[in-house]
């Protein structure tokens, strides 16, 4: 990673020199959290959930460079253990999944699975805040791998008779985490105005987001709440170029962060996105009512 941020940072400082064009640093998470305002005119403020690969962290935007962070991840992103589950599961040998990412692939097996074979703690069940963690879930799902391998009598590398179930199951109780740790989110933004009363809004992104289960249960959760939900397509919820020079649009037009083409600039690995609000959302301590997440795959 490192090494490909420090070849793309040395292109774009040669370009902008040779060009006398202005250098405007982005903040990843802050590129996908704003992807969505250049197809729908979302204003802000507005909630944030931001799901993929590095990164899971649910944040109010308030302005183009103003974020209030709720919660993080404390361990790994959800899209990091969905594709560790799915190479444990060598999923790329099925037939139907051996071009797909690892979210992908558990997203297509889950369709023919049942959830309820194997049930699922969900994590932080115990915790009344809005971080995230999924290195447990984790290992719970390996060690039904291992136990399964055992009774198949089959070893590490080949296909279960059952992935379908365990993708199911995966996706469900991912989906069932996201889902509680936004509500408390919502209900921690109502109790401290920091979104509009008039159509507040919930916006989902990053690489996890394209999950249509995932995004039905985000979405039983802002209906229940009254906020709209907003995901951009899924070309644009991935990795994508467009969102980064989106995002350089919108601090064009604001002024913020514009240096000279000749100003040194590093890139950070662990860039904070905006005010770290996780210990308030803590000590405020805000109990979710029981939602039943009845979501047909
Ligand atoms: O945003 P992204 O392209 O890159 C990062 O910034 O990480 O996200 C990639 C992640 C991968 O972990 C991939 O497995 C996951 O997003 N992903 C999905 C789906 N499509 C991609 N996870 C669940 N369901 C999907 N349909
Ligand atoms: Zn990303």
């Amino acid at each position: 990673m490192a090494l490909s941020l420090g070849i793309g940072l040395e292109f774009s400082q040669r370009f902008v020199r040779q060009h006398n064009k202005p250098f405007i640093p982005i903040h990843h998470m802050e590129a996908h959290a704003l992807t969505v305002r250049m197809l729908h005119p979302v204003a802000f403020p507005f909630l944030v959930l931001l799901v993929s690969g590095g990164h899971s962290l649910l944040a109010v935007a308030r302005g183009v460079d103003d974020f209030l962070l709720l919660g993080q991840s404390l361990d790994v992103a959800p899209g990091d253990a969905l594709d560790k589950v799915a190479r444990r599961l060598s999923l790329t040998k099925h037939p139907q999944c051996s071009t797909l990412s690892g979210g992908q692939a558990i997203e297509l097996l889950a369709k023919d699975g049942d959830r309820m074979k194997f049930p699922l703690t969900t994590p932080m069940g115990k915790s009344n805040d809005c971080c995230f963690s999924f290195s447990g879930l984790r290992n719970q799902i390996t060690m039904i791998i291992i136990k399964k391998e055992a009774e198949e009598g089959i070893e590490e590398g080949t296909l279960l008779s059952c992935v379908n179930d365990i993708a199911a199951a995966t996706q469900h109780t991912v989906a069932t985490h996201l889902a509680k740790r936004t509500h408390r989110a919502i209900l921690f933004c109502k109790a401290n105005n920091l979104l509009p009363s008039n159509n507040p809004t919930l916006v989902v992104s990053g690489g996890v987001a394209s999950n249509q289960y995932i995004r039905k249960a985000l979405s039983l959760i802002t209906e229940r709440e009254g906020l709209g939900m907003l995901c951009p397509p899924a070309k644009f919820c991935t990795d994508n170029g467009v969102m980064i020079a989106w995002n350089g649009v919108e601090r064009l037009r604001e002024g913020i962060g514009i240096l000279s083409p000749n100003v040194d600039v590093y890139y950070e690995p662990k860039a904070p996105l905006g005010v770290d609000m996780t210990e308030e959302v803590r000590a405020a301590g805000i109990k979710l009512p029981r939602v039943k997440l009845e979501i047909p795959s």
